[in-house]
């Protein structure tokens, strides 16, 4: 093909959509590099193919040759050297036919056909191609690993059918979401976020207009007897007071404030403890636990409306490290999202709502069954609204980001509604398995991308990116997660 420079030749062994070849010698082959093999049918038709692994060979260098007798006596049999060769493996990704359309290979190479390298402008015709709709929102979140070329996403198809977000820890996941958030302040009509912030790193965010609120503005009240006593740690007898007294204020429709609850506390304590030691005892026990439950059942303090906020404020970030009270996350977070997924649906016909969700560390709130960290009714509450929310919500436009470092402990069934993927440096076996078995990839190639990945560089695939096959991207950060925890040795200093 003109201007293409050739760089080696395949070898046997090829199939659809499997090459290796021999490099040609003094060329750089590296993983993640593309190259372009010529249809064997289709008259200058180029076809893309991506290096995943790269292999020196020594014939002189095998067991039982004369190189590592040598080398056991600190010596070079350098005469080996002119059998040395380079072994390029690479996965065959797709061609456009002459029509435009995208197709994976159907025939093997031969050997001896040539591997090309591609210039960056025919490059750019492959990985820039207008796959993208017409009313596409597209934000450019960073470039082709090792090229010029941007990548972008589309925000359409991500409140439509989701977004996967997944990598070790300090891979770039929190970084990449800020960012992503922070540019899209820069667009027209400016998209809304709402942000379940687990350990309060969005702050940089409000620079670009955003909100923080503490979550706990919107945790609706405890309704739920077994839970209220189950968070006022009590010991049995005074335990089974107050289940008693709150259900009998709820059979008689009464509203439950902690006086309300105390006043019948009083009246019934009698028949839980027979002696007035034990009964003063109790009641101030109860009365101490109660004061420190205020709020949460207190009815006179409404939550604030999730939907009003929304409104007002482009994107919002729920700040969740306030406080480490799990059930009353849970809670909030099975609220809120039952909440956005009901207004969604009443304003489905007129069209006017649209909202994409990023939930830091998901696995917290929809974990897959038998890995929670605590099982509580709250907990499987929010896991199912979660699931109904991610199966549902996309045809009404309100669009979920999973985020994970653990992507085995999350539920499989969100996992798999995620249509995109955006997955950073991972090392983990199941991890990897997770994300293979249950999104759309469709190759077993990934395990031998993913554990390589820099920071800030993610394999993306899906509807919300150009390509029809997954590329590396390296993410361009300008803003920063910004934890509010000191450092060890500062603590320490301050110790
Ligand atoms: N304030 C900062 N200044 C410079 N680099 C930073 C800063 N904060 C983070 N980084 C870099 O960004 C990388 C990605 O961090 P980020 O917090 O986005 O990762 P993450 O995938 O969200 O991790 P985690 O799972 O722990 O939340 C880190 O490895 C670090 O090198
Ligand atoms: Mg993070």
């Amino acid at each position: 093909m003109e201007g293409l420079r050739e760089i080696g030749y395949a070898l046997s062994g090829c199939t659809h959509d499997f090459l290796n070849f021999v490099v040609f010698e003094g060329e750089k082959v590296e993983v993640n590099n593309f190259y372009f093999i010529m249809h064997p049918y289709l008259p200058d038709t180029p076809v893309l193919v991506r290096v995943f692994r790269v292999q020196p060979y020594n014939p002189e260098m095998e067991m039982g040759r004369t190189g590592p007798l040598a080398g056991k006596k600190r010596r070079r049999a350098d005469y080996g050297k002119k059998l040395e060769y380079v072994v390029g493996f690479a996965e065959i990704l797709g061609y456009y036919d002459k029509n435009g359309k995208w197709r994976t290979m159907e025939v093997a190479p031969s050997p001896w056909d040539p591997i090309y390298e591609p210039s960056e402008e025919s490059l750019r015709k492959f990985l820039l191609r207008e796959k993208f709709v017409e009313d596409a929102l597209i934000i450019e979140i960073g470039k082709v690993r090792g090229t010029k070329i941007p990548v972008y996403l589309d925000l359409n198809a991500i409140a439509k059918a989701h977004m996967f977000v997944a990598g070790m820890t300090r891979s770039g996941k929190s970084s990449f979401i800020i960012n992503l958030v922070a540019n899209s302040s820069k667009i027209q009509p400016k998209p809304r976020f709402l942000i379940f912030d687990r350990r309060g790193e969005y702050g940089a965010l409000t620079k670009y207009g955003a909100k923080v609120l503490p979550y706990n503005l919107f945790t609706p009240s405890l309704t739920d007897p077994e839970l209220i006593v189950s968070k006022l740690e009590l010991k049995s007898r005074e335990k089974d007071a107050v289940l008693s007294a709150i259900r009998s204020l709820i059979e008689e429709g009464k509203e439950l404030t902690r006086e309300a609850i105390y006043e019948r506390v009083e009246m019934i304590i009698g028949n839980f403890l027979k002696t007035d030691t034990a009964q003063n005892k109790a009641l101030d026990s109860i009365k101490w636990r109660l004061d420190t439950l205020g709020e949460f059942i207190d009815k006179s303090k409404e939550p604030l409306n999730i939907i009003e906020e929304i409104k007002k404020n482009w994107a919002l970030i729920l700040d969740f490290s306030v406080d480490t009270d799990i059930e009353a996350q849970h809670r909030t977070a099975n609220y809120i999202l039952s909440q956005i997924c009901q207004y969604a649906m009443e304003r489905k016909t007129e069209g006017d709502f649209a909202l994409i969700i990023a939930i830091e560390e998901s696995q917290y709130f929809c974990p897959e069954k038998g890995v929670e960290i605590a099982e509580s009714p709250a907990q499987s509450e929010v896991r199912k609204t979660f699931i109904e929310t991610i199966s549902q919500a996309g045809g009404y436009n309100v669009g979920l980001i999973v985020m994970t470092q653990r992507p085995a402990y999350c539920s499989k069934s969100v996992i798999s509604q995620c249509n995109s993927v955006a997955c950073f440096r991972l090392k983990s076996g199941n991890d990897q398995a997770a994300i293979m078995n249950y999104t759309e990839y469709g190759s077993e190639r990934l395990s031998e991308y993913l554990p390589g990945l820099a920071d800030h560089e993610a394999m993306l695939w899906g509807m919300a990116i150009p390509t029809p096959f997954p590329i590396i991207a390296e993410i361009e950060v300008s803003e920063y997660p910004q934890k509010a925890v000191v450092f060890a040795k500062q603590a320490w200093e301050k110790m």
